[in-house]
């Protein structure tokens, strides 16, 4: 029990009201002052009077300007503080969108709603800001949302205008995946069905919007989801290293065993410390916590922590809805700083993938995205990133990009077409210990009279991978050399038959065609592989796993045919058959293609025969596999 001359705080629910220019954002944000008798002593009659002098009728959006003036003139009060009480809890309005240091508060997250209000003029219905801004919460990621449908004094407080503008708001909210838990009418004006119920609306049967605001929840992190700890700092205190961070969701206890990411590191929780207080057991999400652990790791503010069987994806690409705030548009191969969490990642923007119409929901292709615009684009980062899809963990499913320190942009994350390479990076055994061989690289390289290594051709399905492989395979074997051609189309019959199409498939995949390709190659021979092997960081492991057994061994040969070309020539008729649904995930018809950005050979085979592009590639080979090349 509290003591009496300590009541418990009182709970705060942060709130923003959005909605189309003169749709009535202020009136309603003045009635809800008066109505709960939240205005500053001798306000209202100050107001009366003012309205008396110009000889006007008081309207309650003259509150927000009075504010607005005291702010500009730097007096008291702080526009973005707006509070009022009801006798269930405290709000705190935060300030419209609109305003530009709004969006970018929001967007960083700097100010957070936790539910919002958009207001919807009757007689107007739904306008472009109106989707605009349910589209921002929507990115944002406020779940609670009330409708207020106001001015219904102009269209005769008719249920049936309610019922077509209610129905229009939620269809569109529906199509981005917003479900508003209220849609009430009311006449801020007058004050009907704000915060209490109205006569006038006797065909209505829910809450006024003071009511409806008091059902939601203040607090929107369940402690059901899954446990992500964002570590912000790590201090050294005497003897101990004491983590500290808040939790974004889940619950974490004394006792559990967490995982870092994205270093991979494994360890107990010894204890909760605090100063000057009993230390908790167990921290909540919205909790700030220190914490001890059993093994002594070496940890840096970044890394994300969580249960193990349920961790964060680790990955160097990502698919994104992006808000760009940005005073100059966001361009391809632009380079900025990608916050998520306590984390910063230097990303590159590797392609923009469609821009996505506010108004119509319509998405079409473009080279760049203006200021204020939304678009789906896919980012790439050097290091591995700890994530969620949004979809699954709004806290940590969403980012901020920074160029230098300005916010100018956020976005909701989606790993749709790419996988989890949590999977294929970990080692899962214990107690290993290489063993030497006894025969050296260059003993075996002597005996063959040239070196070993790997040829990677990468390309989409079609461009002539495995043709020119053969040709090449054959060419080389007439001449001596030791090679040997791995094969998707093969190798899945066998190595990777258990394999599938999906991202996670594929990645695994490239990961054992590159280990065993690497293991060729280190047994002397040239490996030529023929792969679609659609992701960059796949074949960047691949040629790690080469090049920790053979420096320098591995070649990556981008066969170079572009999507139309592969189309027209469809070998296999697997195009036709992608195009008609029949075939799922399908490269470069609906599941991404990533070209070499830095290939160590390129071969357009649009414009190149299999003879032309074998005989380029057997050069590039004598040359670089000769005893007496170079690393
Ligand atoms: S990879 O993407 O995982 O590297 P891989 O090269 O092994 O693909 O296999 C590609 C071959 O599988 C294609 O040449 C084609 O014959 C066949 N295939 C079957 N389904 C698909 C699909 N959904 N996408 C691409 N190729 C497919």
């Amino acid at each position: 029990m509290p003591h009496p001359s300590h009541p418990a705080p009182r709970e705060l629910l942060k709130l923003v009201v959005v909605g189309h220019v003169d749709h009535g954002k202020s009136t309603i944000v003045g009635r809800l002052l008066y109505d709960t008798d939240s205005l500053p002593e001798g306000k209202l009659e100050e107001l009366q009077a003012l309205a008396s002098r110009r000889d006007m009728a008081l309207e309650w959006s003259f509150v927000l300007d009075a504010f607005q003036a005291e702010r500009d003139q730097a007096v008291t009060i702080d526009t973005t503080q707006i509070r009022f009480k009801t006798a269930r809890r405290d709000y705190v309005i935060i300030d419209a969108p609109g305003h530009r240091e709004f969006l970018k508060n929001m967007v960083s997250g700097a100010a957070e709603a936790d539910a919002a209000v958009l207001v919807i003029d009757a007689a107007e219905g739904v306008r472009e800001q109106s989707r605009r801004h349910g589209y921002l919460l929507h990115l944002l990621g406020v779940r609670q949302v009330a409708v207020a449908i106001n001015k219904m004094d102009l269209v005769d407080h008719d249920g049936a205008r309610f019922a077509q503008v209610a129905q229009e708001v939620s269809e569109y909210l529906a199509g981005i995946g917003v479900e508003p838990a209220f849609l009430v009418p009311i006449a801020a004006r007058e004050g009907d069905n704000v915060a209490a119920a109205s006569p006038r609306f006797d065909w209505y049967e829910g809450p006024s919007l003071l009511e409806a605001l008091d059902r939601f929840h203040a607090v929107t992190q369940p402690g059901l989801q899954p446990l992500r700890l964002p570590i912000q700092d790590v201090y050294h205190f005497d003897q101990r290293r004491i983590l500290v961070g808040r939790v974004e969701s889940g619950v974490l206890r004394v006792g559990d065993t967490v995982l870092f990411s994205p270093s991979n590191k494994t360890a107990r929780v010894r204890s909760f410390e605090a100063w000057n207080a009993e230390p908790p057991v167990e921290a909540h999400a919205g909790q700030s916590v220190g914490l001890t652990l059993e093994e002594p790791l070496f940890l840096e503010r970044g890394e994300m922590l969580s249960h193990p069987e349920a961790a964060p994806q680790l990955t160097t690409v990502l698919r994104a809805t992006l808000f760009w705030l940005g005073r100059t548009p966001l361009a391809e191969g632009q380079g900025l700083t990608l916050k998520l969490g306590t984390a910063r990642y230097a990303v590159e923007v590797a392609s923009i993938e469609q821009a996505i119409d506010t108004d119509s929901l319509e998405r079409r292709q473009a080279q760049e995205v203006p200021r204020d615009g939304i678009a789906e684009v896919v980012l790439r980062s050097r290091a591995l990133i700890a994530l969620d899809e949004a979809a699954a963990l709004q806290r940590t499913g969403r980012f901020v990009l920074l160029d230098g320190s300005e916010t100018v942009g956020g976005g909701l994350i989606s790993m749709e077409g790419y996988p989890d390479q949590r999977r294929v990076m970990a080692v899962r055994a214990s107690n290993l210990f290489s063993v030497e061989h006894a025969v050296t690289r260059e003993q075996r390289w002597a005996r063959n009279r040239h070196r070993g290594g790997v040829i990677w051709l990468t390309g989409l399905s079609g461009a002539g991978k495995s043709t020119v492989a053969m040709a090449l395979e054959r060419r080389l074997f007439e001449r001596g050399y030791h090679v040997y051609v791995l094969d998707g189309d093969n190798v899945r019959r066998g190595l990777n038959a258990n394999l599938g199409f999906s991202p996670d498939d594929r990645a695994e995949n490239i990961r054992r065609v590159g280990e065993a390709a690497a293991l060729f190659a280190d047994a002397g021979a040239i490996c030529i592989t023929a792969f679609i092997s659609p992701y960059q960081s796949d074949r960047d492991r691949a040629r790690t796993a080469a090049e920790r057994l053979v420096p320098g061994g591995f070649h990556e040969v981008f066969v170079a045919a572009d999507l139309e070309t592969c189309e027209k020539r469809d070998p296999k008729g697997l195009y036709k058959r992608a195009r008609a649904g029949e075939i799922e995930d399908f490269t470069g018809v609906s599941a991404p293609y990533e070209a070499p950005a830095t290939p160590d050979l390129s071969l357009d085979t649009a414009a190149l025969d299999v003879e032309a592009a074998c005989e380029a590639l057997f050069g590039y080979v004598t040359a670089k596999f000769a005893l007496e090349a170079t690393d």
